[in-house]
């Protein structure tokens, strides 16, 4: 059978990927066959999945409204909750409306096979996520990618691509790098050279700026005319994606985007963690500090280790280089009781195999630095 080949090369090139279950404890620990492990590695940024107030409404939330939704939106499965969320998620970005979507990955690829088209451009960051790589293919438009970060290189693939309809993609805080992009910079050039400037703030949303509005508040960017798609499913311990953006776009990606259009809404109690999760982060400053407070420990950590780490965000790329050292790297801290799987290509670009390390709030100083000294001894062994 094809797919069997397709395995074996697959394992021979150390890219073959396994699911391990686990039996989650708390929003950094689980048990892993048995073992007690610390999690390095979750998008649960505030912990917020176990927090007391997010519990409690997701159970009266069910108790209301049950388990699902029963329906794609516009047929019967959009609640009053569901309102609630999208006008609460406009608020928190400074847009007219928002959209809710069943996750972070469909709400890209609606937006983008939705609003792009075969006559259009579009530039994209070269570490931009794969669900807006895949809405932009699925639309047809010409993707053209920039190198990381880089305007000038923008400026010039730019400067190549004019008299056609031109959009703008990039991250807030980079999936897999955790750095950030020049948000203000990349918005007066969108408003010069007339682009359509679309920013995923998958990783920023709940962790940067003011009260976690994400990477434009931290940066100061007025997001007027910007495109904003975020998700419930990190730092607001849900699941599900929206798109934040003016009347016009809301009301054109209800009636065109077909991954809203033809698939259920997110359930109920979903969307009641998901409103609990921004009442936390409105109300209560601590899980953010607590957040800041471990970035600020790990980063001090590992440039002691001489790693790099800016500690802007709570993702600290640890780079190994080849699939197998990152694979060896990552069973050696398992074996020690740390769970950061190994990160390969396709996730990543070739030769860069690493540990995606993340924090989160509910880290102890212990587990910080335990974590640090497992480490120092695995990157000596390999
Ligand atoms: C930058 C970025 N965009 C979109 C997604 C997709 O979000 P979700 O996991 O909610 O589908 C992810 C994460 O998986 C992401 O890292």
């Amino acid at each position: 059978m094809l797919w069997e080949i397709e395995l074996r090369k697959m394992e021979e090139k150390k890219l073959r990927r396994y699911l391990h279950p686990l039996l989650p404890l708390a929003p950094h620990r689980a048990l892993s066959r048995g073992r007690g492990m610390v999690l390095f590695c979750s998008n649960n940024y505030l912990g917020l999945t176990h927090h007391p107030r997010v519990i409690a409404a997701v159970q009266k939330a069910v108790a209301r409204f049950g388990t699902g939704s029963g329906a794609s939106p516009l047929i019967s499965g959009y609640t009053e909750l569901h309102q609630e969320l999208a006008d609460r998620l406009a608020r928190f970005k400074g847009t007219a409306r928002a959209l809710l979507f069943p996750s972070g990955y469909s709400a890209n690829v609606g937006l983008m096979s939705s609003i792009t088209g075969p006559k259009d451009v579009v530039f994209v960051d070269r570490f931009a996520h794969a669900s807006l790589l895949d809405g932009i293919k699925l639309g047809g438009a010409k993707l053209v990618r920039f190198r990381h970060n880089d305007i000038d290189h923008l400026e010039l693939l730019l400067s190549r691509h004019r008299g056609r309809r031109r959009f703008l993609v990039t991250e807030g805080v980079f999936s897999m790098d955790g750095d950030t992009a020049p948000l203000a910079e990349l918005a007066t050039l969108a408003r010069r050279e007339e682009l359509i400037f679309i920013v995923d703030d998958a990783h920023g949303t709940g962790v940067l700026g003011p009260q976690g509005r994400g990477t434009l508040a931290a940066q100061g960017v007025d997001p007027e005319g910007i495109i904003i798609v975020g998700t419930l499913s990190k730092a607001l311990a849900a699941a599900g994606g929206f798109v934040a953006g003016d009347e016009n776009l809301i009301d054109f990606l209800l009636n065109r985007a077909r991954s809203f259009i033809f698939s259920t809404s997110l359930p109920p109690p979903v969307v009641a963690a998901a409103i609990s999760a921004l009442r936390v982060l409105e109300e209560d400053p601590e899980p953010q500090a607590r957040l800041r407070a471990n970035i600020s420990r790990l980063a001090e950590g590992l440039k002691a280790l001489g790693l790099p780490a800016s500690g802007e965000t709570p993702i600290f790329p640890v780079v190994l280089g080849s699939e197998g050292r990152a694979l060896k790297v990552a069973s050696l801290l398992f074996a020690k009781g740390f769970y950061v799987p190994a990160i390969r290509p396709p996730t990543v670009p070739p030769g860069t195999a690493r540990l995606r390390v993340s924090v989160n709030a509910l880290h102890t100083p212990y587990e910080v630095n335990s974590f640090l000294k497992a480490l120092a001894e695995t990157l000596k062994e390999v």
